[in-house]
Protein backbone atom coordinates (compact mmCIF):
# COMPACT_ATOMS: atom_id res chain seq x y z
CA UNK A 1 0.00 0.00 0.00
CA UNK A 2 1.22 2.85 -1.07
CA UNK A 3 2.57 5.85 1.63
CA UNK A 4 1.23 8.53 -0.51
CA UNK A 5 -2.11 7.03 -1.11
CA UNK A 6 -4.51 10.02 -1.09
CA UNK A 7 -8.31 10.19 -0.18
CA UNK A 8 -10.60 11.73 -2.89
CA UNK A 9 -11.99 15.13 -2.10
CA UNK A 10 -15.67 14.09 -3.48
CA UNK A 11 -15.86 11.24 -1.18
CA UNK A 12 -14.71 13.65 2.02
CA UNK A 13 -17.37 16.05 1.19
CA UNK A 14 -19.56 13.67 1.22
CA UNK A 15 -18.78 12.30 4.46
CA UNK A 16 -19.16 15.09 6.06
CA UNK A 17 -22.17 15.66 4.87
CA UNK A 18 -23.72 12.97 6.63
CA UNK A 19 -26.50 14.77 8.32
CA UNK A 20 -28.09 13.91 11.40
CA UNK A 21 -24.98 11.89 12.60
CA UNK A 22 -22.48 14.78 11.84
CA UNK A 23 -21.50 17.69 14.06
CA UNK A 24 -24.35 20.37 14.28
CA UNK A 25 -23.96 23.41 11.62
CA UNK A 26 -24.95 26.44 13.88
CA UNK A 27 -21.64 28.84 13.76
CA UNK A 28 -22.45 31.82 11.64
CA UNK A 29 -19.47 34.69 9.76
CA UNK A 30 -19.68 37.04 13.56
CA UNK A 31 -19.63 33.58 15.41
CA UNK A 32 -16.33 32.67 13.03
CA UNK A 33 -14.70 36.05 13.46
CA UNK A 34 -15.29 35.64 17.38
CA UNK A 35 -13.75 32.32 17.36
CA UNK A 36 -10.99 33.06 15.50
CA UNK A 37 -10.36 36.15 18.22
CA UNK A 38 -11.15 34.28 20.90
CA UNK A 39 -8.15 31.99 20.51
CA UNK A 40 -5.51 34.74 19.22
CA UNK A 41 -5.82 37.08 21.63
CA UNK A 42 -3.82 35.97 24.55
CA UNK A 43 -0.73 35.17 26.13
CA UNK A 44 1.32 36.54 23.39
CA UNK A 45 -0.36 40.32 22.95
CA UNK A 46 -0.79 40.74 27.28
CA UNK A 47 2.54 39.22 27.93
CA UNK A 48 4.63 38.76 24.99
CA UNK A 49 4.50 42.44 23.40
CA UNK A 50 6.29 43.95 26.69
CA UNK A 51 8.77 40.70 26.28
CA UNK A 52 9.40 41.98 22.70
CA UNK A 53 9.98 45.38 23.39
CA UNK A 54 12.35 44.99 25.84
CA UNK A 55 14.69 42.14 24.37
CA UNK A 56 15.05 42.90 20.84
CA UNK A 57 12.59 45.64 19.22
CA UNK A 58 11.90 48.31 21.58
CA UNK A 59 8.90 51.24 20.57
CA UNK A 60 8.98 49.45 16.57
CA UNK A 61 7.29 46.00 18.22
CA UNK A 62 4.82 47.72 16.43
CA UNK A 63 7.08 46.93 13.46
CA UNK A 64 7.28 43.51 14.43
CA UNK A 65 3.62 43.05 14.93
CA UNK A 66 3.55 44.19 10.95
CA UNK A 67 6.02 41.60 10.03
CA UNK A 68 4.84 38.83 11.92
CA UNK A 69 1.14 39.42 10.65
CA UNK A 70 2.38 39.19 7.10
CA UNK A 71 3.69 35.98 7.50
CA UNK A 72 0.72 34.64 9.24
CA UNK A 73 -1.79 36.75 6.36
CA UNK A 74 0.12 34.45 3.47
CA UNK A 75 -0.44 31.55 5.55
CA UNK A 76 -3.89 32.58 6.38
CA UNK A 77 -4.76 33.59 2.66
CA UNK A 78 -4.00 29.90 1.70
CA UNK A 79 -5.91 28.64 4.93
CA UNK A 80 -9.01 30.56 3.71
CA UNK A 81 -9.15 28.38 0.40
CA UNK A 82 -8.79 25.12 1.60
CA UNK A 83 -11.79 25.77 4.30
CA UNK A 84 -13.46 27.44 1.71
CA UNK A 85 -12.74 24.59 -0.67
CA UNK A 86 -13.11 21.26 1.98
CA UNK A 87 -15.39 22.51 4.88
CA UNK A 88 -14.17 19.43 7.22
CA UNK A 89 -13.06 19.85 10.14
CA UNK A 90 -9.80 18.51 10.32
CA UNK A 91 -8.41 21.59 9.22
CA UNK A 92 -4.76 21.59 7.57
CA UNK A 93 -4.75 18.02 8.68
CA UNK A 94 -7.67 17.13 6.39
CA UNK A 95 -6.59 19.73 3.64
CA UNK A 96 -3.19 17.23 3.57
CA UNK A 97 -5.09 14.00 3.36
CA UNK A 98 -6.19 15.85 -0.57
CA UNK A 99 -3.21 16.65 -1.52
CA UNK A 100 -0.43 15.18 -0.38
CA UNK A 101 -1.31 11.87 0.89
CA UNK A 102 -2.01 10.23 3.77
CA UNK A 103 1.54 9.87 5.50
CA UNK A 104 2.02 13.73 5.50
CA UNK A 105 -1.96 14.36 6.66
CA UNK A 106 -0.37 12.33 9.65
CA UNK A 107 2.64 13.90 10.15
CA UNK A 108 0.19 17.51 10.21
CA UNK A 109 -2.12 15.69 12.25
CA UNK A 110 0.77 14.82 15.13
CA UNK A 111 1.92 18.45 14.67
CA UNK A 112 -1.49 19.75 15.47
CA UNK A 113 -1.33 18.06 18.35
CA UNK A 114 1.92 20.04 19.46
CA UNK A 115 -0.17 23.58 18.14
CA UNK A 116 -3.19 23.06 20.52
CA UNK A 117 -2.97 20.35 22.95
CA UNK A 118 0.48 21.73 24.15
CA UNK A 119 -1.11 25.59 23.21
CA UNK A 120 -3.90 24.87 25.44
CA UNK A 121 -1.36 23.65 27.98
CA UNK A 122 1.01 26.83 27.73
CA UNK A 123 -1.84 29.16 28.41
CA UNK A 124 -3.46 27.32 31.18
CA UNK A 125 -0.50 27.69 33.03
CA UNK A 126 -0.43 31.35 32.31
CA UNK A 127 -3.92 31.85 33.66
CA UNK A 128 -2.74 30.23 36.26
CA UNK A 129 -0.03 32.41 37.03
CA UNK A 130 -2.64 35.38 36.58
CA UNK A 131 -5.30 33.71 38.94
CA UNK A 132 -2.45 33.78 41.58
CA UNK A 133 -2.02 37.67 40.70
CA UNK A 134 -4.86 38.58 41.09
CA UNK A 135 -5.29 36.66 44.84
CA UNK A 136 -2.37 38.19 46.03
CA UNK A 137 -0.15 35.44 45.78
CA UNK A 138 -2.04 33.48 48.07
CA UNK A 139 -2.00 30.18 45.83
CA UNK A 140 1.08 28.02 47.58
CA UNK A 141 3.93 27.77 45.17
CA UNK A 142 3.14 23.86 45.70
CA UNK A 143 0.23 24.13 44.50
CA UNK A 144 0.91 26.12 41.05
CA UNK A 145 3.84 25.09 39.88
CA UNK A 146 4.99 22.02 38.04
CA UNK A 147 7.11 19.47 39.46
CA UNK A 148 10.19 20.85 37.49
CA UNK A 149 10.12 24.47 39.13
CA UNK A 150 11.25 25.70 42.31
CA UNK A 151 12.11 29.02 44.46
CA UNK A 152 13.58 30.02 47.32
CA UNK A 153 12.10 32.76 49.31
CA UNK A 154 13.33 35.62 51.25
CA UNK A 155 13.30 33.52 54.17
CA UNK A 156 16.06 30.98 52.35
CA UNK A 157 12.90 28.53 52.53
CA UNK A 158 13.48 26.42 48.83
CA UNK A 159 9.53 25.64 47.69
CA UNK A 160 9.22 22.65 44.90
CA UNK A 161 6.11 22.80 42.71
CA UNK A 162 4.18 19.65 43.02
CA UNK A 163 1.59 20.65 40.52
CA UNK A 164 -0.71 23.19 38.98
CA UNK A 165 -3.72 22.69 40.61
CA UNK A 166 -5.39 26.10 38.96
CA UNK A 167 -4.28 24.71 35.22
CA UNK A 168 -5.83 21.64 35.50
CA UNK A 169 -9.64 23.52 37.22
CA UNK A 170 -9.59 25.86 34.15
CA UNK A 171 -9.24 23.19 32.00
CA UNK A 172 -11.86 20.98 33.93
CA UNK A 173 -14.26 23.81 33.52
CA UNK A 174 -14.01 24.44 29.60
CA UNK A 175 -14.09 20.23 28.94
CA UNK A 176 -17.23 20.55 30.33
CA UNK A 177 -18.45 23.63 28.23
CA UNK A 178 -16.76 22.01 25.18
CA UNK A 179 -18.91 18.79 25.97
CA UNK A 180 -22.18 20.84 26.48
CA UNK A 181 -22.25 21.85 22.90
CA UNK A 182 -20.33 24.02 20.25
CA UNK A 183 -23.33 26.55 20.24
CA UNK A 184 -23.08 27.27 24.07
CA UNK A 185 -19.22 27.21 23.70
CA UNK A 186 -19.61 29.90 20.84
CA UNK A 187 -21.86 32.06 22.69
CA UNK A 188 -19.43 32.33 26.25
CA UNK A 189 -17.03 32.56 23.51
CA UNK A 190 -18.40 35.66 22.35
CA UNK A 191 -18.96 36.97 25.78
CA UNK A 192 -15.18 36.71 26.35
CA UNK A 193 -14.27 38.22 23.41
CA UNK A 194 -16.32 41.45 23.98
CA UNK A 195 -14.56 41.64 27.07
CA UNK A 196 -11.26 41.63 26.28
CA UNK A 197 -11.44 43.42 22.92
CA UNK A 198 -13.34 46.52 25.00
CA UNK A 199 -10.64 46.40 27.38
CA UNK A 200 -7.77 46.34 24.81
CA UNK A 201 -9.70 49.13 23.26
CA UNK A 202 -10.37 51.26 26.27
CA UNK A 203 -6.48 50.68 27.04
CA UNK A 204 -5.67 52.03 24.09
CA UNK A 205 -7.74 54.84 24.10
CA UNK A 206 -7.36 56.23 27.68
CA UNK A 207 -3.11 55.23 27.58
CA UNK A 208 -3.16 57.31 24.06
CA UNK A 209 -3.38 60.63 26.63
CA UNK A 210 -0.69 59.17 28.76
CA UNK A 211 2.01 58.73 25.61
CA UNK A 212 4.99 60.39 26.19
CA UNK A 213 6.54 61.13 23.20
CA UNK A 214 10.34 60.77 24.47
CA UNK A 215 9.69 57.07 25.18
CA UNK A 216 9.48 56.35 21.38
CA UNK A 217 12.88 58.24 20.62
CA UNK A 218 14.73 56.77 18.89
CA UNK A 219 12.26 54.54 17.33
CA UNK A 220 14.64 51.34 17.16
CA UNK A 221 16.50 50.01 19.32
CA UNK A 222 20.04 51.59 18.49
CA UNK A 223 23.53 49.57 18.09
CA UNK A 224 25.26 50.76 20.57
CA UNK A 225 22.46 50.18 23.55
CA UNK A 226 23.95 49.48 26.69
CA UNK A 227 23.04 46.02 28.30
CA UNK A 228 20.75 46.06 31.26
CA UNK A 229 22.06 44.95 34.33
CA UNK A 230 20.60 44.03 37.52
CA UNK A 231 20.76 44.79 40.91
CA UNK A 232 22.86 42.30 41.65
CA UNK A 233 25.74 42.92 39.10
CA UNK A 234 24.09 40.41 36.19
CA UNK A 235 23.48 41.26 32.96
CA UNK A 236 19.64 40.97 31.95
CA UNK A 237 19.60 41.77 28.62
CA UNK A 238 22.33 42.88 25.90
CA UNK A 239 21.79 44.19 22.92
CA UNK A 240 24.70 43.57 20.66
CA UNK A 241 23.31 40.78 18.62
CA UNK A 242 22.09 40.90 15.32
CA UNK A 243 18.10 39.98 16.11
CA UNK A 244 18.49 42.31 19.74
CA UNK A 245 18.81 45.90 18.07
CA UNK A 246 18.03 48.05 14.99
CA UNK A 247 16.16 46.70 12.28
CA UNK A 248 17.12 43.04 13.10
CA UNK A 249 15.80 43.14 16.12
CA UNK A 250 12.27 44.12 14.39
CA UNK A 251 12.80 40.73 13.28
CA UNK A 252 13.66 38.83 16.18
CA UNK A 253 10.80 40.64 17.85
CA UNK A 254 8.32 39.36 15.30
CA UNK A 255 9.81 35.98 15.94
CA UNK A 256 8.83 36.78 19.76
CA UNK A 257 5.11 37.99 18.62
CA UNK A 258 4.46 35.58 15.94
CA UNK A 259 2.72 33.23 19.26
CA UNK A 260 -0.13 36.47 19.25
CA UNK A 261 -1.21 35.55 15.48
CA UNK A 262 -1.63 31.88 16.68
CA UNK A 263 -5.30 30.71 16.60
CA UNK A 264 -6.52 32.24 13.52
CA UNK A 265 -6.41 29.19 11.80
CA UNK A 266 -8.25 27.56 14.48
CA UNK A 267 -11.05 28.86 13.16
CA UNK A 268 -10.44 26.37 10.30
CA UNK A 269 -11.38 23.68 12.52
CA UNK A 270 -14.83 24.26 12.75
CA UNK A 271 -15.70 24.70 9.27
CA UNK A 272 -17.90 21.45 9.98
CA UNK A 273 -19.98 23.27 11.97
CA UNK A 274 -20.04 26.93 9.77
CA UNK A 275 -23.35 27.48 8.49
CA UNK A 276 -21.96 28.72 5.33
CA UNK A 277 -18.54 27.31 5.05
CA UNK A 278 -18.08 28.83 1.05
CA UNK A 279 -18.84 32.21 2.72
CA UNK A 280 -18.06 32.67 6.05
CA UNK A 281 -14.47 30.58 6.28
CA UNK A 282 -12.62 33.49 4.24
CA UNK A 283 -14.44 35.97 6.36
CA UNK A 284 -13.61 33.93 9.39
CA UNK A 285 -9.87 33.24 9.15
CA UNK A 286 -8.69 36.68 7.13
CA UNK A 287 -11.48 39.00 8.96
CA UNK A 288 -9.84 37.63 12.66
CA UNK A 289 -6.89 38.49 11.36
CA UNK A 290 -7.10 41.79 10.48
CA UNK A 291 -8.86 42.76 12.83
CA UNK A 292 -6.53 40.85 15.60
CA UNK A 293 -3.16 42.96 13.96
CA UNK A 294 -5.11 46.56 13.94
CA UNK A 295 -5.44 46.09 17.92
CA UNK A 296 -1.98 44.42 18.31
CA UNK A 297 -0.01 47.43 16.36
CA UNK A 298 -1.79 49.93 18.45
CA UNK A 299 -1.72 48.03 21.45
CA UNK A 300 1.97 48.55 20.86
CA UNK A 301 2.37 51.48 20.51
CA UNK A 302 0.36 52.91 23.75
CA UNK A 303 2.23 50.29 25.42
CA UNK A 304 5.78 51.51 24.69
CA UNK A 305 4.50 54.97 24.46
CA UNK A 306 3.21 54.57 28.19
CA UNK A 307 6.17 53.30 29.81
CA UNK A 308 9.86 52.88 28.61
CA UNK A 309 10.63 49.61 26.72
CA UNK A 310 13.86 49.32 29.09
CA UNK A 311 11.36 48.67 32.08
CA UNK A 312 9.78 46.12 30.80
CA UNK A 313 13.42 44.35 31.05
CA UNK A 314 13.52 45.56 34.62
CA UNK A 315 12.52 42.18 37.31
CA UNK A 316 11.92 44.87 39.62
CA UNK A 317 9.43 47.06 36.95
CA UNK A 318 7.26 45.76 34.27
CA UNK A 319 8.62 42.56 33.56
CA UNK A 320 6.05 40.62 34.60
CA UNK A 321 2.49 41.83 34.19
CA UNK A 322 3.74 44.17 32.30
CA UNK A 323 0.25 45.43 31.10
CA UNK A 324 -0.78 46.24 34.62
CA UNK A 325 2.30 48.13 35.25
CA UNK A 326 2.39 50.63 32.92
CA UNK A 327 -1.20 51.32 33.92
CA UNK A 328 -0.25 51.67 37.96
CA UNK A 329 2.56 53.47 37.12
CA UNK A 330 1.98 55.51 34.71
CA UNK A 331 -1.83 56.42 34.25
CA UNK A 332 -2.05 58.30 37.50
CA UNK A 333 -6.36 57.83 38.52
CA UNK A 334 -6.74 54.85 36.33
CA UNK A 335 -5.99 51.91 39.85
CA UNK A 336 -9.03 50.32 38.61
CA UNK A 337 -7.96 49.56 35.08
CA UNK A 338 -5.09 47.88 36.25
CA UNK A 339 -7.16 45.40 37.87
CA UNK A 340 -9.91 45.22 35.06
CA UNK A 341 -7.02 44.33 33.12
CA UNK A 342 -5.88 41.58 34.77
CA UNK A 343 -9.89 40.07 34.82
CA UNK A 344 -9.88 40.57 31.25
CA UNK A 345 -6.71 38.55 30.95
CA UNK A 346 -8.18 35.71 32.69
CA UNK A 347 -10.94 35.62 30.61
CA UNK A 348 -9.04 36.27 27.38
CA UNK A 349 -6.88 33.32 28.25
CA UNK A 350 -9.87 31.24 28.63
CA UNK A 351 -11.29 31.68 25.40
CA UNK A 352 -7.94 30.42 23.92
CA UNK A 353 -7.35 27.46 25.91
CA UNK A 354 -11.39 26.99 24.79
CA UNK A 355 -10.82 27.38 21.21
CA UNK A 356 -7.71 25.28 21.06
CA UNK A 357 -9.00 22.59 23.13
CA UNK A 358 -11.97 22.47 20.64
CA UNK A 359 -9.54 22.67 17.17
CA UNK A 360 -7.79 19.73 18.97
CA UNK A 361 -10.90 17.48 19.73
CA UNK A 362 -12.01 18.43 15.62
CA UNK A 363 -8.86 17.12 14.96
CA UNK A 364 -9.02 14.02 16.17
CA UNK A 365 -12.67 13.34 15.29
CA UNK A 366 -11.25 13.65 11.44
CA UNK A 367 -8.12 11.43 12.13
CA UNK A 368 -10.78 8.84 13.94
CA UNK A 369 -13.36 9.10 10.90
CA UNK A 370 -10.64 8.38 8.54
CA UNK A 371 -9.51 5.25 10.93
CA UNK A 372 -5.93 6.45 11.56
CA UNK A 373 -6.96 6.91 15.68
CA UNK A 374 -9.35 4.84 17.43
CA UNK A 375 -13.42 5.24 16.97
CA UNK A 376 -13.48 6.34 20.67
CA UNK A 377 -12.39 10.27 19.32
CA UNK A 378 -15.07 10.62 16.80
CA UNK A 379 -18.19 8.88 18.87
CA UNK A 380 -20.24 11.91 19.17
CA UNK A 381 -22.94 12.07 22.96
CA UNK A 382 -26.32 10.85 21.68
CA UNK A 383 -27.51 14.09 23.31
CA UNK A 384 -25.45 17.21 22.56
CA UNK A 385 -23.25 15.95 19.22
CA UNK A 386 -20.08 16.53 20.67
CA UNK A 387 -17.10 14.57 20.77
CA UNK A 388 -17.37 13.93 24.46
CA UNK A 389 -14.98 10.85 24.85
CA UNK A 390 -12.36 12.86 23.09
CA UNK A 391 -12.81 15.67 24.68
CA UNK A 392 -11.73 14.27 28.42
CA UNK A 393 -9.49 11.80 27.09
CA UNK A 394 -7.95 15.33 25.83
CA UNK A 395 -8.42 16.44 29.04
CA UNK A 396 -6.49 14.09 30.74
CA UNK A 397 -3.27 14.57 28.16
CA UNK A 398 -3.58 18.39 28.11
CA UNK A 399 -4.08 18.22 32.18
CA UNK A 400 -1.37 16.13 32.63
CA UNK A 401 1.09 18.36 30.96
CA UNK A 402 -0.39 21.78 32.73
CA UNK A 403 0.14 20.15 35.67
CA UNK A 404 3.39 18.27 35.74
CA UNK A 405 5.10 20.45 32.72
CA UNK A 406 7.08 24.36 33.08
CA UNK A 407 4.78 26.66 30.44
CA UNK A 408 8.13 27.67 28.94
CA UNK A 409 8.54 24.23 27.18
CA UNK A 410 5.00 24.07 25.56
CA UNK A 411 4.83 26.77 24.38
CA UNK A 412 7.90 27.08 22.09
CA UNK A 413 6.56 23.10 20.83
CA UNK A 414 3.46 25.49 20.15
CA UNK A 415 4.88 27.64 17.65
CA UNK A 416 6.47 24.76 15.87
CA UNK A 417 3.90 22.28 15.62
CA UNK A 418 1.97 25.79 14.24
CA UNK A 419 4.59 26.72 11.59
CA UNK A 420 4.75 23.41 10.18
CA UNK A 421 1.59 22.96 9.56
CA UNK A 422 1.66 26.68 7.72
CA UNK A 423 4.37 24.90 5.54
CA UNK A 424 2.38 22.41 4.31
CA UNK A 425 -0.66 24.20 3.95
CA UNK A 426 0.89 26.91 2.04
CA UNK A 427 2.57 23.94 0.06
CA UNK A 428 -1.08 22.23 -0.55
CA UNK A 429 -2.61 25.02 -2.11
CA UNK A 430 -0.06 25.14 -4.70
CA UNK A 431 0.30 21.48 -5.10
CA UNK A 432 -3.93 21.46 -5.51
CA UNK A 433 -3.99 23.75 -8.27
CA UNK A 434 -1.70 22.14 -10.28
CA UNK A 435 -3.62 19.14 -9.18
CA UNK A 436 -6.81 19.87 -9.72
CA UNK A 437 -6.90 23.52 -11.44
CA UNK A 438 -10.71 23.11 -12.50
CA UNK A 439 -12.01 22.77 -8.97
CA UNK A 440 -14.45 24.68 -7.68
CA UNK A 441 -12.42 27.47 -5.54
CA UNK A 442 -15.24 29.72 -3.49
CA UNK A 443 -12.23 31.79 -2.29
CA UNK A 444 -8.65 32.23 -3.78
CA UNK A 445 -5.44 32.95 -2.57
CA UNK A 446 -4.14 35.51 -4.88
CA UNK A 447 -1.21 35.32 -6.79
CA UNK A 448 -0.63 31.71 -6.89
CA UNK A 449 2.41 30.57 -6.50
CA UNK A 450 4.10 33.61 -5.68
CA UNK A 451 1.88 33.87 -1.81
CA UNK A 452 2.30 30.02 -1.00
CA UNK A 453 6.08 29.88 -1.45
CA UNK A 454 6.50 33.07 0.38
CA UNK A 455 4.27 32.04 3.15
CA UNK A 456 6.27 28.33 3.42
CA UNK A 457 9.60 30.12 3.63
CA UNK A 458 8.98 32.65 6.11
CA UNK A 459 7.22 29.99 8.08
CA UNK A 460 10.52 27.52 7.82
CA UNK A 461 12.51 30.74 8.66
CA UNK A 462 11.09 31.42 11.66
CA UNK A 463 11.37 27.44 12.20
CA UNK A 464 14.81 27.40 12.09
CA UNK A 465 14.84 31.04 14.21
CA UNK A 466 13.47 28.49 17.49
CA UNK A 467 16.34 27.51 19.93
CA UNK A 468 18.06 24.27 19.36
CA UNK A 469 16.29 22.34 22.13
CA UNK A 470 12.84 23.29 20.78
CA UNK A 471 13.77 21.69 17.45
CA UNK A 472 15.40 18.43 19.35
CA UNK A 473 12.35 17.55 21.32
CA UNK A 474 9.74 18.33 18.36
CA UNK A 475 12.04 15.76 16.40
CA UNK A 476 11.57 13.27 18.62
CA UNK A 477 8.21 14.50 19.02
CA UNK A 478 7.61 13.85 15.46
CA UNK A 479 9.23 10.67 14.87
CA UNK A 480 7.36 9.16 17.93
CA UNK A 481 4.23 9.89 15.47
CA UNK A 482 5.79 8.03 12.66
CA UNK A 483 6.25 4.98 14.99
CA UNK A 484 2.39 5.19 15.74
CA UNK A 485 1.19 5.46 12.19
CA UNK A 486 3.08 2.24 11.45
CA UNK A 487 1.99 0.38 14.15
CA UNK A 488 -1.85 1.37 14.29
CA UNK A 489 -3.01 4.20 11.67
CA UNK A 490 -1.46 2.83 8.46
CA UNK A 491 -3.04 -0.67 9.21
CA UNK A 492 -6.66 0.51 10.65
CA UNK A 493 -6.77 3.39 7.80
CA UNK A 494 -10.17 3.26 6.05
CA UNK A 495 -8.32 3.19 2.70
CA UNK A 496 -7.42 -0.39 3.18
CA UNK A 497 -10.56 -0.84 2.23
N1 LIG B 1 -2.43 33.61 20.23
C1 LIG B 1 -2.68 32.94 21.44
C2 LIG B 1 -2.18 33.71 22.60
O1 LIG B 1 -1.67 34.77 22.44
C3 LIG B 1 -2.15 31.56 21.43
O2 LIG B 1 -2.31 33.28 23.73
Amino acid sequence: MSLFRKKDLAAMLAQAEEGEKGLKRTLGAGNLIALGVGAIIGAGLFVRTAAAAGQAAGPAVTISFIVAAIGCAFAGLCYAEFAAMIPISGSAYAYSYVTMGETVAWIIGWALIMEYALGAATVSIAWSEYLNKLLGGRIPYEWSHSPFESFTDTLGVTHTGFMNAPALIILLLLTLLLIKGTQESAIVNGIIVFIKVAIVIIFIVLGWQFINPANHTPYLIPADQAPVIDAGGKVIADYSGVFKHGWGGVLGGAAIVFFAFIGFDAVSTAAQEAKNPKRDMPIGILGSLVVCTILYILFGHVLTGVANWKDFVDPLKGREASVAYAISTYMTGYGWLATAVTVAILAGFSSVILVMLMGQSRVFYSMANDGLLPKVFSDLHPKYRTPYKSNWILFVFVGAFAAFVPGNVAGDLTSFGTLFAFVLVSLGIWILRRKSPDMERPFKTPLVPLVPILGALICLAMIFALDAQTLKVAAVWMALGLVVYFIYGKKHSKLNN
